[in-house]
């Protein structure tokens, strides 16, 4: 078993009778919503989930995972996803898969949620793997040079045709690779003050645990109260 199944079987243990589950998008939350859907079917685990992108959409409906639209509930009890880079103090980049608006809006009326990753997204700084920037295509090119003025080296995303990727809400998403960020939660706030900009790959202050696999096995480090 490669550890993103690891955790992701680990991660459905925490999913009970009757939750609306927020169900994540990426490889690893992949083996999450798998072994939901096995739960589902082969225990009647009981279980509404909210899905974070058209991906996770198609693969929990051929699952069988009874699915609600986030507007048709007021609230999430348990979101589960992967993440990019998680910091020892549990802050997080996310959107590596390109869903992170629509991770962030699930995650945003969630009561709580967790992360799972291998143990190689365990860093002590975030900022090697590239921030996502989602952004609007009116104006998207300025937002591109007002980063590279800004020295964030930023990058476009692209398809494998090499054309400019279009997010599930109909974004553009410029990469900024900043190698370090001493102060995510400045950054993010920074971020979100720019025209143009939807959201970012900055997940400040989201998560109650979050599951790492080792080839120990997996790892629930919870985090700690503010
Ligand atoms: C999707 O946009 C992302 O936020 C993913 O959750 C993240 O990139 C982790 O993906 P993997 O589990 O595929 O590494």
């Amino acid at each position: 078993m490669n550890l993103k199944e690891l955790v992701g079987i680990e991660a459905a243990k925490f999913v009970k009778d009757g939750m609306t589950v927020g169900l994540g998008t990426g490889s690893t939350a992949y083996y999450l919503v798998k072994e939901l859907g096995r739960r589902v079917n082969e225990e009647g685990l009981k279980i509404t989930g909210v899905v974070t992108s058209s991906k996770t959409e198609e693969q929990a409906k051929e699952l069988g995972i009874p699915l609600k639209a986030i507007d048709e509930v007021d609230s999430v009890d348990l979101t589960i996803d992967g993440a990019d880079e998680i910091s020892a103090d549990f802050q997080g980049i996310k959107g590596g898969g390109a869903a992170l608006l629509f991770e962030k809006v699930v995650a945003t009326y969630s009561k709580d949620c967790i992360w799972i990753v291998d143990e190689s997204k365990m860093v002590d700084k975030l900022g090697k793997f590239p921030l996502p920037v989602e952004v609007v295509p009116f104006g998207g090119h300025n937002l591109f040079r007002l980063f590279e003025a800004k020295g964030y080296r930023p990058t476009w995303r692209k398809t494998e045709a090499d054309e400019l990727l279009t997010t599930d809400g109909g974004h553009y998403i410029i990469d900024l690779h900043l190698e370090v960020i001493e102060d995510p939660r400045a950054l993010a706030k920074e971020l979100d003050d720019y025209v143009g900009v939807v959201e970012h790959g900055l997940f400040i202050d989201m998560i109650s645990r979050a599951i790492v696999g080792t080839p120990e096995g997996p790892k629930i480090l919870e985090v700690p109260a503010k």
